[in-house]
C-alpha cells in the first residue's frame, strides 16, 4: 500500500518509452501457446496483467521463459493444452479472463478460472452467453461472475451479432471459433481494437475482415492440417500508457517531450484525434509497420486545451483513455463532458464514481451521471493537491498523478503500486521527465 507524493512541475522534457502494449501482449502470449513450436515476443508488456496471462498459459502446459522484456513461449499446438492442476488465476485482468474463457471453451477438459476481488465483481455473462451458444458448458457465480467453471470441447460455429462494442467479447468468440466446427462470423455494432484479428492472421489462422464483420474458419479435431505457426514478434509500446505522458506534457506549457515506439493502430488512436481537436500540439514521427501493427514516435509540446464533449461511437475507441481525459477537465477552457459511457462503471473500479470523488477532493466541480460525468473547466478555479484514493485501479492512480503536476501543492496517491497492473515504472518515468 505504498503512497506516492506528486509535486507540481514546470514542464516535461526529454524522452520516454512506454512499456509494451498490454492488449497485444495478452494476445501474442495466448496464441503463441497454441502454435507449434517456439515464439519469441520482444518488448513484451511489463504489466502485472500480462504476467497473469503468462502464468495461466504455463499452467495449461506451454513452456514460458522470461528474459527481461523478451518472452519465449513453446506452444503445444492447437490441441496440445492440458488441464491445469489448480484454478487458473487471472489476477486483476479482465482481458485474461474473457479471452482465456474463449480458448478454454474449445478444450476437451474442465478448467476453473478465477481472479482478484475486483475481477470477481466484473460481468462475465457477455462472454459466457455466446460461448454457451457454441456448445460450451460454463458455470458462473450468479450466472455472471468468476469463479468460472468451463467444460469445453466440441464447439460449433455461430453467427454472432454482438449486442455491445467490446473487443474482449469479440476476441473470446473468435478464439473459441478456432476450435469450432465450421465458420464463426462475428459482427460488431461499432469498431473496437482489432489486435486479435491481426495477431491470429500473423500466426497463420484463417481470419477474414470485412468492415465490422470478422470470419474465422474453425479447425475441428481430427483436421490434420490444423496448425498455427510460431512467430518472432516485437510488441509496440502501449498508447494507453503513453496517453498519461501526452496529457502531462500538454498540461504544462513549456513541455517538449518525445515518446518513443508507440503503437498507432487506427483502432486505438481516437485519443490522438481528441487531443488534436482540443488544441494539443502533437506530431507523429517515424511511422512504420510491425507485423500488421503500426508504430511511431510522438512529439508533444505544451498547449492550451479546449475541452469538449465525448460521446456515442467515440466511447468504445477511447474507453481506457476516459479517466485521463476526465482528470484533465479542470485544466481545459470548456471542461470535459463524457456521455454514453456506463461501461466505465464495470472496469477495474467504478471509474465514474472514482473520478468524481477524486476530482472533488482536488476542488473540481463535477456532476456525476449514470453514464458519465461533466467536469467544469478552468473558470471553476485551479485544482489543489489532495490525497487520492484510486480504489486499486491503475488508470485512476496514473490519471491523478498527471492532474497533480499542475495543481497547487503536493498530491498523495494512495496505493500507488496499483499502477503496476499496466505500467510498473510509471511513477519513476514521470519523475525522470518532470522538471520543477
Ligand atoms: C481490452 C478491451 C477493452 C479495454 C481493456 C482491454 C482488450 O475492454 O477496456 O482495457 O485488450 O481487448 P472491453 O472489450 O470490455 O471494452
Amino acid at each position: 500500500m505504498r503512497k506516492r507524493t506528486i509535486r507540481p512541475a514546470k514542464q516535461l522534457a526529454g524522452g520516454v518509452e512506454p512499456p509494451g502494449d498490454k492488449s497485444i501482449s495478452h494476445r501474442y502470449a495466448m496464441i503463441a501457446a497454441l502454435a507449434d513450436g517456439v515464439s519469441e515476443l520482444r518488448h513484451f508488456a511489463a504489466a502485472a496483467d500480462c504476467r497473469s496471462t503468462l502464468d495461466c498459459m504455463k499452467a495449461l502446459g506451454a513452456e514460458v521463459k522470461i528474459d527481461k522484456d523478451t518472452v519465449r513461449i513453446t506452444g503445444r499446438g492447437l490441441r496440445g493444452l492440458q488441464a491445469a492442476r489448480r484454478a487458473l488465476d487471472a489476477g486483476n485482468s479482465g482481458t485474461t479472463m474473457r479471452l482465456l474463457t474463449g480458448i478454454l471453451a474449445g478444450q476437451e477438459f474442465v478448467s476453473r478460472l478465477t481472479g482478484d476481488a475486483s475481477l470477481q465483481k466484473r460481468p462475465m455473462k457477455r462472454v459466457v452467453g455466446p460461448l454457451r451458444e457454441m456448445g460450451a458448458d460454463i458455470r458462473a457465480r450468479e450466472d455472471n461472475f468468476a469463479p468460472l467453471e468451463i467444460r469445453g470441447g466440441r464447439l460449433h460455429a455461430i453467427v454472432f451479432d454482438m449486442p455491445m462494442a467490446s473487443a474482449q467479447v469479440k476476441s473470446a468468440v473468435l478464439l473459441a471459433g478456432l476450435f469450432a466446427r465450421g465458420e464463426t462470423v462475428v459482427t460488431e455494432p461499432a469498431r473496437t481494437r482489432d489486435h486479435t484479428e491481426l495477431a491470429l492472421e500473423e500466426f497463420g489462422a484463417p481470419v477474414e475482415k470485412n468492415g465490422k464483420t470478422i470470419r474465422i474458419q474453425g479447425r475441428a479435431a481430427g483436421d490434420g492440417r490444423a496448425k498455427l505457426q510460431p512467430r518472432s514478434l516485437d510488441v509496440p509500446g502501449d498508447l494507453s500508457s503513453a496517453v498519461f505522458f501526452i496529457a502531462a506534457a500538454s498540461l504544462l506549457p513549456d513541455s517538449n517531450l518525445l515518446i518513443h515506439n508507440v503503437g498507432l493502430n487506427p483502432t486505438r488512436t481516437a485519443i490522438l484525434d481528441v487531443f488534436a481537436s482540443m488544441g494539443a500540439s502533437l506530431q507523429m514521427l517515424a511511422v512504420r509497420s510491425a507485423h500488421g501493427e503500426i508504430v511511431g514516435d510522438l512529439a508533444v509540446k505544451g498547449a492550451s486545451l479546449k475541452g469538449g464533449v465525448i460521446a456515442g461511437g467515440q466511447i468504445p475507441l477511447l474507453i481506457d483513455e476516459l479517466p485521463m481525459l476526465a482528470a484533465l477537465g479542470p485544466y481545459t477552457e470548456q471542461g470535459i463532458e463524457i456521455r454514453d459511457a456506463a461501461e466505465l462503471r464495470v472496469k477495474e473500479s467504478d471509474r465514474i464514481a472514482a473520478l468524481a470523488e477524486n476530482l472533488r477532493r482536488m476542488g473540481a466541480i463535477v456532476e456525476e451521471r449514470p453514464d458519465g460525468l461533466r467536469v467544469e473547466g478552468r473558470n471553476a478555479g485551479k485544482l489543489r493537491g489532495a490525497e487520492i484514493e484510486p480504489y486499486g485501479d491503475h488508470r485512476i492512480a496514473m490519471a491523478f498523478a498527471v492532474a497533480a503536476l499542475a495543481a497547487h501543492g503536493p498530491t498523495v496517491i494512495r496505493d500507488a503500486n496499483c499502477a503496476g497492473v499496466s505500467y510498473p515504472t510509471f511513477f519513476d518515468d514521470l519523475e525522470r521527465v518532470a522538471e520543477r
